[in-house]
């Protein structure tokens, strides 16, 4: 769907159908809508239909306009309290808004900007009190360029639905300020990072292995320009990967350990940001087998790679000019004759030794590799690493929030703030050194699990053991957020894509 802006007065907005946003609160409209009702929307000022609308999160009107009028169709998305409202609300609405049109076929549906003018805030961020433009719009935009997507590619049945809008219009009456364009060009980047982030997560193992993901991101550095690096099993062994070597040993899907890099003219000499994410295609759990109730939903487990990829194919859209590094360790997860065991002693690449208690904690297996690898080869200016770590992160923190934890309350505290803005929760649990006590071992370095409780803080504190102290690292356990069972506009039931919007903002802001 393309964005086009249109700038013309008020009384010659054109459009298949206008969009406007509405508080729920009867006759509370933002100044936008009230400008349209005493101009050339009167008629939709005495409707009953407007009257009727109660503005409520989800709720969509379509109502049609008098013959003659340059827009044959308004349709009204609600933002649910004006106390309440969080750019959140906006981006939902939006894709309510959206998802309107297409399931009616309109092709050029608009909304005008000044339909994103007066929303309160009372927080950072705000002008008077309101909220920036820039950022309603990036939130309108992205949230119509996420909320439409749909993973269809297996289906091939019932595919009859309308086609999806060609534009989306921005309508304004004074010329297109540079910022506009910006922001609208960074929803576009950021909406094709989460959709290409969903697609990866919820396809089935079976199609999302180690090489997909491989080849995925061997045609984005092809498309882009990125460096890419994707070395096999038998040369990660001999690298020393000694503990994604472990975890891959019982896969007859090829493992990969992915290397991407974008380094533009002039920053290949900078210390880079490195991202990594756990690209586990599926988790069976192996010797440590897991239940089979929901086994299928740990297809999901290679989600932290797929955000990593997603920022990549922002960072790749919006010519980003910094060096940043991803760092995926692809692998299955599996039962077999050549499997590790419970018992087994691995030599990570660090060198340290790790006891494996569980083979079903082996994210943090393949993650203490990539952290040591990173860290060594690539000296960082700082790293992140997101994983669908724990189940323990999910009886914390539920399913709307992540949990995060690191080495530098500079760093955790700039993530959370960042993504608080953009509608991705973070919550800090505590790494203190304490939790260390229950991963000590009599036969090696650490255990790979501990036995007392904390699970989600036990995993950070197994991770901080590769991780020199000086360099600043987050940790990002997304097993929660990641997917969702319930369709909030914005996302539909399935894979969220979290991680994508945060991380990039991230990037960008360094
Ligand atoms: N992939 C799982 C964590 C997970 C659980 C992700 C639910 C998404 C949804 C991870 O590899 C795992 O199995 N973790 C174990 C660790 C335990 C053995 C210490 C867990 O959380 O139970
Ligand atoms: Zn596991
Ligand atoms: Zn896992």
């Amino acid at each position: 769907m393309q964005i086009e802006w249109k700038v013309a007065p008020s009384s010659q907005w054109q459009a298949d159908a206008l969009i406007f946003f509405v508080f729920q609160k009867p006759g509370d409209y933002p100044p936008g809508l009230k400008q349209f009702l005493d101009s050339s929307g009167k008629w939709l000022a005495d409707s009953a239909a407007l009257a009727d609308f109660n503005g409520k999160p989800s709720e969509v009107a379509l109502l049609y306009s008098p013959d003659g009028h340059p827009a044959p169709r308004i349709i009204l998305a609600g933002l649910g309290p004006r106390e309440r409202f969080e750019p959140e609300r906006l981006r939902n609405a939006s894709a309510f808004a959206l998802r309107k049109c297409h399931e009616l076929g309109v092709a050029r549906p608009a909304f005008p900007l000044c339909a994103l003018e007066g929303f309160p805030c009372p927080e950072a961020g705000s002008q008077e009190g309101t909220w920036a433009l820039d950022s309603l719009l990036r939130e309108t935009v992205t949230g119509a360029l996420a909320g439409l997507h749909q993973f269809k590619l297996l289906k091939t049945r019932d595919l009859a639905a309308p086609p999806l809008p060609e534009s989306l219009g921005i309508l304004c009456t004074e010329p297109v300020e540079p910022s506009w364009r910006q922001s609208v060009e960074f929803a576009g980047s950021e909406a094709a990072g989460i959709n290409l982030t969903r697609d990866l997560t919820i396809s089935p193992a079976n199609r999302v292995t180690p090489a997909f993901l491989a080849q995925t991101a061997s045609e984005m550095a092809a498309k882009f320009g990125f460096r890419i690096d994707t070395i096999d099993l038998a040369t990660a062994r001999s690298m020393g990967l000694g503990a994604f070597a472990a975890v891959a040993a019982a896969s007859e899907e090829p493992a990969y350990f992915i290397v991407l890099e974008h380094a533009p003219a002039g920053s290949e000499n900078d210390p880079p940001l490195l991202l990594i994410g756990k690209g586990i295609t599926f988790d069976s759990g192996g010797i440590s087998l897991k239940p089979r109730e929901k086994l299928e939903e740990m297809k999901q487990d290679m989600a932290g790679a797929a955000a990593v990829l997603g920022v990549f194919e922002a960072i790749g859209h919006s010519g980003l000019s910094k060096r940043v590094v991803g760092i995926l360790p692809c692998t299955e997860n599996m039962p077999g004759g050549k499997a590790y065991k419970p018992g087994d002693v691995l030599r990570s690449y660090s060198g340290q030794t790790i006891e494996i208690i569980s083979t079903d904690a082996e994210g943090r297996l393949v993650l203490c590799d990539a952290l040591a690898y990173g860290a060594k080869r690539f000296k960082p200016c700082l790293m992140v690493d997101i994983a669908t770590l724990t189940g323990a992160s999910i009886i914390a923190l539920g399913r709307e929030v992540a949990a995060i934890m690191g080495n530098s309350e500079e760093l955790t505290g700039s993530i959370r703030k960042l993504g608080a803005a953009l509608g991705e929760r973070f919550w800090p649990l505590p790494l203190w050194d304490l939790f260390f006590d229950g991963l000590k071992s009599e036969v090696a370095d650490m255990k790979n699990v501990s036995d007392r409780g904390a699970g989600a803080v036990c995993a950070a504190m197994f991770l901080k053991q590769f991780v020199p102290d000086q360099i600043p690292w987050a940790h990002l356990d997304i097993a929660g957020t990641a997917w969702t069972d319930k369709d909030t506009g914005f996302c539909r039931k399935g894979a969220t894509g979290f991680g994508v919007r945060t991380l990039f903002e991230l990037v960008k802001s360094r």
